[in-house]
């Protein structure tokens, strides 16, 4: 497969055009993450948040793949306190926010196996402007240490918050990782604002909170005429508007129908069929 077909450069690294996502798998996690990149997934994405993510086992489903390290694209992130399960933290909770992010990010990196992390996002946004601050910086050292490729951001729903952050930041973000659904108009501000300050915007929730889009008359005629399904369309139309799109399947089959989706190429007037469905 030509290779700008399956990955975009994105600050001088390869990040995959589609990416396997690891939260809510429990004990199953590491034989997913295995299966997964057997498969031909070249890109995960994971979380310092045992509520929802077992880092662990993503580490060591990466092991058991035998895939070597240059191969892959591995994207964690730090999750503030407010969205972490009290018991079982990967920080010490009341040490200041910069020793909480290299506590977290040094747990990943044992996790993961990896001296170094291609990703590291921020899980969402922190309300006080001085904490945020204070953050970013912490993410910026271990940029500065070449510990971590690109930084980013999770669920920032507002345009002007993300401006914000853009405007502070001495290293900018590269990565906007949100739901993409109709509540939010598919964020496509915020999707605008990503194409032209070279940042990479990421889905989730794709599938599952449209259920109205999948299943619209559009959608099912495009699915019989590309003879795929209707997700593959979605995840092929993202793919093909810059967005990379997250699967976090478990089955064998939805794996291999998520990789498909670079195996084809949706013609234009197919693609503003869809982005007509979006405006709607
Ligand atoms: N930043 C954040 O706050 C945040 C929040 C949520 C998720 N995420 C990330 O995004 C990843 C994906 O999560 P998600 O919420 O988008 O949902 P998901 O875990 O991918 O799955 C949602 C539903 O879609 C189905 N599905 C997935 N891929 C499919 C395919 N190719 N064809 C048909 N059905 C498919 C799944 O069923 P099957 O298993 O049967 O395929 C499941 O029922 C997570 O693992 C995590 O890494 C990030």
């Amino acid at each position: 497969m030509h290779d700008t077909f399956s990955h975009r450069i994105v600050g001088g690294l390869r990040m995959p055009r589609i990416l396997y996502g690891t939260a809510w798998k429990k004990e199953a996690t590491a034989q997913w993450v295995e299966a997964a990149l057997r498969q031909g997934f070249a890109g995960i994405d994971t979380a310092g948040q045992p509520k929802h993510y077992d880092e662990a086992g993503v580490g060591e489903g990466i092991a058991a793949s035998a895939r070597t390290r240059d191969t892959l694209y591995l994207q964690t992130k730090f999750t503030p306190f407010a969205g972490q399960d009290p018991a079982r933290l990967p920080y010490d909770p009341n040490a200041p926010l910069a020793t909480q992010i290299a506590q977290s990010f040094s747990n990943s990196r044992n996790n993961l196996r990896s001296d170094t992390i291609d990703a590291l996002l921020l899980h969402s946004p922190l309300r006080e402007a001085a904490a945020q601050r204070a953050a970013w910086a912490a993410f910026e050292a271990l940029v500065d240490a070449g510990q971590v490729g690109l930084l980013g951001v999770s669920n920032c729903y507002a345009l002007t918050q993300l401006e914000q952050i853009w405007r502070n930041a001495r290293i900018k973000p590269s990565i906007l990782q949100n739901r993409f659904y109709a509540q939010t108009g598919y964020d496509r501000e915020l999707r605008a604002f990503c194409r032209a300050h070279g940042m990479v915007y990421q889905s989730f929730w794709t599938l599952s909170a449209n259920p109205q889009l999948l299943n619209s008359a559009t959608m099912l005629a495009l699915a019989a005429a590309y003879e795929r399904t209707p997700a593959q369309i979605l995840f092929r139309w993202l793919i093909q508007n810059d967005v990379v799109p997250l699967t976090g399947t478990t089955s064998a089959v939805h794996l291999r129908q998520s990789l498909d989706v670079l195996a084809f190429e949706l013609e234009p007037q197919d693609c503003a069929a869809v982005a007509a469905l979006l405006d709607t």
